[in-house]
């Protein structure tokens, strides 16, 4: 099989044909009317690869054509590529990712964003394929809340990610050490909270700190482009903002926000924070108007409030807390966790949104027609699944992208588990209960990718790729006879140049690099233990 042929995620049914069809500087391309965004998109890539025009043509004369085809389910295409190239889909996603293994078939030099010398002709194998995705949610999150990447990179981490079929971006926007999304009633937000004096090197229990000033935040309109370049190529992005812990950054801002005594600092160490926010109706009220302010940039149909690592620490101390606790009918503090979300879920709800929340929160009750992200293993999943809600599994000893690659200490800062390329590629998301027929729906997977050790955007590329793309496999393929050894073959044949082409510094596959290692900085590498699942 030629090298070409190399899929990644690999498609459900793909059979090689005879011969090539040779595209060249005349060729056209057309789409039904429901299909011009995807036309456009790819018009503009093989344009910027082969520097050729690729001129509009009618959908039934072209040489690429896009067709709809209403039997097809909206994100499944098929794709016939013998004397012209036919894609056809159920809807614009479809024939998205049709264009996407197009370009996949033409070799890596098709995703260079312009041609490597003169392109006189480019051969495409004919092939025929029918594809389509196992599940409808294929996310990666991204922390720019524990360091700041430039919107440029997250643009172009939307263009990796789409080349590999997956259609969710998580944004986590807001934590203890950062507050990234301008916020035009409360500019403080970023004024105070979008920068620290220092960061923790290494894992904080090293107790060494940088001396090194770190910030930045996305105007609105920065948001507003990232989330239009996404939808572009299908996939939507949903903001997090946490609450009512990793808020240190807010209550920096607005000392008001907070349920200790005192001011505090944008904090400068990883790790659980007992800083939390006051259970009040100040802080309900900011945050409703915050809400207000991200529905209006984020079309998602989820907007996530977090709800993870939560320390009761303040509330106990606190009468005010102790107070509302009674006034609510609860037993103790503890229920203002989750409590404190409902409100703002409901405030959501009125915006026609839902809300998606880490799985703690499933401890105190999901508020209505919640999204649970199941990271403290599988059980939080399970347990919403059972009683009704939609779930994305993303387990942290199964697809926490910051954990070290491999035992040895040239993994660059190794903390948490050793989650290999091969584990992650034999991941599922519901062992054992495959086809179990719960209330709730498994929309699918996520990937999540912590940056407090991650201080760049090549750190985040090291540390997403390439297994990233073996995730994409798993979220996108056919399960049955998924063979480790074969995607190898693939990965190193084929994938592992086209993200050398799109500029990717993924981890090679022998180890590190010495410029991608940091000796002398101090990890904290764990052994799995599922009673112990405490981050950083
Ligand atoms: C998390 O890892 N704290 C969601």
């Amino acid at each position: 099989m030629s090298a070409l042929h190399h899929l990644v995620p690999a498609p459900w049914a793909y059979s090689a044909g005879t011969g090539e069809l040779e595209f060249d500087a005349g060729t056209t391309v057309g789409a039904d009317p429901e299909l011009s965004g995807p036309r456009r998109w790819l018009a503009r890539a093989l344009g910027a690869a082969t520097g050729w025009d690729l001129v509009p043509a009618p959908a039934s004369e072209a040489g690429i054509r896009l067709l709809l085809d209403p039997a097809l389910d909206a994100e499944a295409y098929r794709l016939e590529v013998s004397d012209a190239v036919v894609i056809s889909a159920g809807g614009a996603a479809g024939a998205f990712y049709g264009a996407q293994t197009l370009l996949q078939l033409m070799g890596p030099a098709a995703l260079r964003q312009a041609p490597v010398g003169t392109v006189e002709g480019w051969p495409v194998p004919r092939v025929s394929v029918e594809d389509k995705p196992r599940f409808g949610y294929r996310g990666t999150m991204l922390d720019v809340a524990r360091h700041f990447m430039p919107k440029d990179n997250v643009l172009r981490f939307i263009e990796v990610m789409a080349m590999h079929k997956l259609n969710v971006l998580h944004l986590h926007l807001t934590d203890d050490q950062g507050w990234r999304i301008q916020i035009n009633r409360y500019p403080k937000l970023t004024e105070t909270g979008a920068w620290r004096q220092e960061s923790s090197l290494g894992s904080w229990r090293a107790g060494v700190f940088d001396g090194r000033p770190h910030g930045g935040f996305y105007t609105q309109d920065d948001l507003r482009e990232i989330v239009a370049f996404a939808a572009e190529r299908h996939i939507t992005v949903i903001p997090e903002v946490d609450v009512p812990g990793h808020s240190q950054a807010a209550i920096a801002a607005y000392p008001e926000l907070g349920a200790g005594d005192g001011p505090v600092e944008v904090w400068t160490r990883w790790g659980i924070n007992e800083t939390v926010l006051e259970v009040s109706e100040t802080s309900l009220e900011f945050y409703r108007n915050v809400l207000d302010e991200v529905v209006e940039i984020f079309p998602s149909p989820w907007i996530s409030l977090g709800g993870d690592e939560v320390p009761l620490t303040q509330w106990q101390a606190s009468a005010q807390a102790q107070a509302k606790a009674a006034e609510l009918g609860l037993d103790d503090v503890s229920g203002l966790h989750s409590w404190f979300v409902g409100q703002l879920a409901l405030h959501l709800k009125g915006h026609g949104r839902a809300t998606s929340v880490w799985d703690e929160i499933g401890d105190g009750g999901l508020p209505d027609g919640a999204l649970v992200a199941s990271w403290r293993g599988y059980e939080g999943g399970i347990d919403a699944l059972r009683n009704g809600y939609d779930v994305v599994m993303c387990p942290e000893h199964k697809l926490y992208l910051d954990h070290r690659q491999a035992d040895g200490d040239d993994e660059p800062v190794p903390v948490g588990f050793v989650t290999t390329l091969q584990a992650v590629y034999e991941f599922e998301p519901l062992p054992g209960l495959e086809g179990t027929d719960f209330p709730g729906r498994l929309l699918g997977a996520q990937a999540n990718i912590w940056s407090e050790h991650l201080d760049s955007p090549r750190r985040v590329q090291f540390a997403a790729f390439p297994r990233l793309s073996a995730i994409a496999e798993v979220f996108w393929s056919n399960p049955e006879g998924r063979d480790y050894d074969e995607f190898l073959t693939r990965l190193t044949a084929s994938h592992l140049a086209r993200l050398d082409a799109m500029g990717v510094e993924y981890r090679p596959l022998s180890g590190p690099t010495p410029w991608q290692q940091r000796p002398g900085v101090e990890g904290w590498k764990r052994d799995y233990d599922a009673e112990q699942l405490v981050r950083n």
